[in-house]
């Protein structure tokens, strides 16, 4: 099974290189990253592609013997009477790769206004979208160095960070942002930073982004961008600008307070595993807006509580803390 994906790897290195060289000899692709103000730097790093004709991508297919297995990736689409066509045909290829650099799939943006705007290779045993962070081969000595990485929802973003030096950004692949995404991220970072788009869609997803990092004991920092902006369009206008705003962003929990929207930070505070530290949120909380430790504790939602305690704490959370802040038992009960 290992060398069948493995084999599955180097055929998308070699094809992702193919796009690569494509882009290099096309004038209207060139002419679009010229547009969307991409450095040439940046084509590299990413290893940018396009894909001028199905023809070419089939014959350089066919010369290593590699059609066969390549079909099997989805990448390509069979008609009826056995023709292909290049699903990324006429679009800019992004690579993707997973965190140990193994390309696994691509995504295709149009240049011109054909519609959708981005496809994606299809999930298979090699690629799974709920599992994978773009820019996340990229960046994750940066991100183990500062413990900090910056989320951000496209492509784009990813690559724009990277180009005024902010090089710790990840982005998922156009779906949600997933548990499993935490996970990955948890390995290599302590705080996550919140990058979205200034529309409605992306404060909506500082929500679900959010509630999967704290499970994971990953402090959450946020940062709204301006109406309409995303880090692309704002970084390429103005990067520093962009940078204030980043090394500004607040803590999810102290934003909450700011707003006074208690039930939101109640909210949050129920998906952190950690007992103690969820303590001391709401014992903050508690302070902050001078509300009963008790009353705040029964606004947590029932089903993040443990079993056994009504503080969601364990037995030895409620030692530690006694021994920790001093308290009476009663006061952890
Ligand atoms: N996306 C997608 N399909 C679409 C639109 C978006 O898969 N039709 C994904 C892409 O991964 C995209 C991300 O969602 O990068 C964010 O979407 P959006 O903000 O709409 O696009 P941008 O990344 O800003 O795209 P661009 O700047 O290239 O217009
Ligand atoms: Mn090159
Ligand atoms: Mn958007
Ligand atoms: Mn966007
Ligand atoms: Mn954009």
């Amino acid at each position: 099974k290992t060398t069948k994906d493995e084999k599955i790897f180097l055929i998308m290195e070699e094809v992702a290189n193919f796009y690569h060289q494509q882009l290099k000899g096309n004038e209207r692709a060139k002419e679009y990253l010229k547009f969307r103000k991409v450095p040439s730097a940046m084509v590299e790093r990413f290893m940018l592609g396009f894909s001028p004709s199905t023809e070419k991508l089939l014959e350089f297919l066919s010369t290593r013997g590699y059609l066969n297995e390549y079909e099997k990736t989805g990448n390509l689409y069979k008609y009826k009477d056995g023709s292909y066509r290049d699903i990324f045909l006429e679009r800019l290829i992004i690579p993707i790769r997973d965190a140990k650099g193994r390309l696994v799939g691509f995504g295709g943006r149009t240049i011109s206004d054909a519609q959708p705007k981005y496809i994606n290779s299809p999930e298979s045993s090699v690629f799974k979208k709920a599992s994978v962070l773009f820019g996340l081969w990229q960046a994750k000595d940066y991100i183990r160095e500062k413990q900090v990485a910056y989320l951000v929802e496209g492509y784009f973003d990813v690559i724009r960070m990277h180009s005024i030096g902010l090089k710790q950004t990840v982005a998922p692949l156009g779906t949600a942002f997933t548990q499993e995404h935490a996970g990955l991220l948890s390995r290599y970072a302590k705080r996550v930073i919140l990058v979205f788009d200034g529309d409605e869609a992306g404060k909506k997803a500082v929500r679900t982004a959010a509630s999967h990092l704290l499970s994971y004991g990953i402090e959450v920092f946020v940062c709204y961008l301006p109406e309409g902006e995303d880090p692309d369009s704002m970084g390429e206008r103005d990067p520093k600008a962009l940078e204030n705003l980043i090394n500004g962003a607040k803590n999810l929990f102290d934003l909450l307070i700011e707003e006074d929207n208690l039930k939101e930070y109640v909210y949050f505070a129920g998906f952190l595993q950690d007992g103690i530290l969820k303590h001391e949120l709401l014992t903050k909380l508690s302070r902050a807006k001078n509300i009963p430790i008790d009353s705040i504790y029964s606004m947590l939602p029932k089903k993040t509580q443990k079993k056994e305690s009504s503080h969601g704490l364990s037995y030895y959370e409620k030692v530690f803390l006694i021994g920790l802040y001093r308290l009476k038992p009663k006061d952890v009960d």
